[in-house]
């Protein structure tokens, strides 16, 4: 399997929740490691940009205002398989639906304050990693064979 790269973002009712260590413990034992974190407090634009494939949608106001309520933790997490893997460590978007044991099953109140992000392809990880991180900001592990 190839190591990949992700982005990860730990919405702000994981930071007002105090939850952010042991969401990211779940990173590390299943394998994800940062290559990349930052605790930052977007701003409308950021957040607007960030969604933009979004925005003709009608949640698209409140994601923005959920999004920019209060500071996040981005991060790129490398490891095995890890956009799919960070996926299913998430749950489903609707907390109700995720199944147990996830993320969102374990910590999310809603369908907005859903506590977690991951980049759904690789491709699209590619992109938001750039949105938020330069190269030189990424840094390397030595993966054992
Ligand atoms: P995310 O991008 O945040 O990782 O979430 P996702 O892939 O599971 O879901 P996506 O379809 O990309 O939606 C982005 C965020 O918009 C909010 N949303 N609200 N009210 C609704 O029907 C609705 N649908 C989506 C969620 O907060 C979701 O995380
Ligand atoms: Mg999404």
């Amino acid at each position: 399997m190839a190591i990949e790269r992700t982005l990860s973002i730990l919405k702000p009712d994981a930071l007002e929740k105090g939850a952010i260590g042991k969401i990211i413990a779940r990173f590390e034992a299943a394998g994800l490691k940062p290559v990349a974190i930052r605790l930052q407090h977007l701003s409308q634009a950021e957040a607007e940009g960030f969604y933009a494939v979004h925005k003709e949608r009608g949640f698209f106001k409140d994601l923005v205002k959920f999004m920019t309520s209060g500071p996040v933790v981005i991060q790129v997490l490398e490891g095995e398989n890890a956009v799919l893997k960070n996926r299913d460590l998430m749950g489903a978007t609707d907390p109700k639906k995720a199944t147990p044991g996830t993320i969102r099953a374990d910590f999310a109140t809603s369908i907005d304050a859903n506590t977690v992000h991951g980049s759904d392809s690789l491709e699209n990880a590619k992109n938001e990693i750039s949105y938020f991180f330069r190269q030189t900001e990424l840094t390397h592990y030595e993966w054992k064979k």
